[in-house]
């Protein structure tokens, strides 16, 4: 029987919800933390099926004394630093809250650990949002690929890598980084392009509405599947020593082609219903991205279940059920 103790940072968000699953399934007991939001009920929706196993907290990544306090009561093993503003569009129009939060709250994270026990493991969700428009002469980006972020995001995600591997070299403690592209469900926001064109799509099909409205369609992302991903989180963090991985699943697709794959599939007309505005562009855009996930295949042998139609497959699914309730 595992006996260890698992902190989630970010528990009720996708990738959240389903490490919690993960690792209650390994045996580990699973605490999480909660930031203060005025409606309760909704908050924790996506861990509704696992509500009465886990052990919830009160606490937030700004407030250093709440993640000491946490720290002190649960004694994990292992922290998973997944809370984060993760929307990219919205680090535009938050740029402070974001780095507050997706910058120094990571480090917050850091200094609750060293001042408490360091021999409690990190593991710190970084993101390929880091490369920026970076790419290696091949097509894809890699642990060795320069980073060169393109939204305040991005940058907040570069400062973290950074102090976690600071943190590591400095102190000794034992702080790995993920970097992991595009991860998507059915849990995903519906304000991220996966989940938006699915259930708007399903919506469509229903006569809900008549128009998808998109901003860029010709950028590329590796999208895999948020319970691949969370595998592979942990798979980092059983490692003898902590090191850095790209998650990826070395396909790419533009926007335009998950559009179009998930409209065939549900026998609608793009040219009916597809509408672009200016409204969803960023400032600045990234472009492509395709990851090369070879040293964490050779390293731990992850491999994705998830194929990008699978992915997509169950997403139609689960909103087709969500309507038909
Ligand atoms: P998500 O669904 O947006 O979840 C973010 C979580 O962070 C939520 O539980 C949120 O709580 C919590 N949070 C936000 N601000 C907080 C604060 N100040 N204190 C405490 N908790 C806070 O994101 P995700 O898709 O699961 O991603 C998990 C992590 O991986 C994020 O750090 C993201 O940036 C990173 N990442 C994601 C991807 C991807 O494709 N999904 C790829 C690379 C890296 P509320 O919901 O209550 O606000
Ligand atoms: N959200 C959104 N909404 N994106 C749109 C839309 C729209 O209406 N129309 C086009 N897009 C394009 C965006 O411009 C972007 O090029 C692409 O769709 C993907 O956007 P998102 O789904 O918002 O994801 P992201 O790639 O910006 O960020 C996600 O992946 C990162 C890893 O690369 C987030 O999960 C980040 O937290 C994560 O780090």
């Amino acid at each position: 029987m595992n006996e260890s103790r698992a902190l989630i940072t970010g528990i009720n968000g996708q990738d959240g919800s389903y490490l919690a699953e993960f690792l209650l399934k390994k045996g580990y007991e699973v605490w999480g933390i909660v930031k203060r939001n005025s409606v309760a009920e909704t908050q924790t929706s996506r861990l509704d099926s696992i509500f009465d196993k886990i052990n919830l907290r009160y606490a937030d990544l700004t407030d250093l004394s709440s993640l000491i306090n946490v720290i002190q009561e649960c004694h994990p093993d292992e922290i998973y630093n997944l809370a984060a503003q993760s929307h990219v569009r919205i680090s535009f129009d938050q740029p402070i809250y974001t780095a507050n939060v997706t910058a120094l709250g990571t480090l917050n994270v850091l200094e609750a650990v060293r001042l408490t026990n360091k021999k409690i493991r990190i593991y710190q969700a970084s993101s390929s949002e880091m490369f920026g428009n970076n790419i290696d002469e091949d097509g894809f980006q890699r642990e060795t690929t320069p980073m060169d972020p393109v939204s305040p995001y991005g940058c907040s995600k570069v400062f973290s890598y950074n102090i976690c591997n600071n943190y590591k070299n400095s102190y000794g403690m034992y702080v790995t980084n993920g970097i992991l592209f595009n991860h998507e469900s059915p849990r995903r926001g519906t304000n991220f392009v996966t989940n938006k064109v699915v259930k708007t799509a399903v919506e469509i099909k229903r006569g809900l509405r008549d128009k998808l409205v998109l901003g860029n369609l010709s950028s590329t992302r590796d999208w895999g599947h948020a319970k691949d991903y969370v595998e592979a989180m942990w798979m980092i963090m059983q490692q003898h020593n902590p090191d850095n991985y790209v998650c990826a699943t070395g396909q790419s697709h533009s926007v335009l082609d998950l559009v179009t794959y998930v409209f065939d599939k549900l026998d609608l007309d793009i040219e009916k219903h597809l509408e672009t505005s200016t409204k969803y562009y960023r400032p600045e855009e990234l472009d492509d991205l395709k990851g090369d996930s070879t040293k964490l295949r050779l390293a731990t042998g992850w491999e994705p279940k998830y194929t990008f139609e699978s992915m997509l497959d169950e997403m139609i699914e689960y909103w087709i059920k969500f309507y038909t309730k």
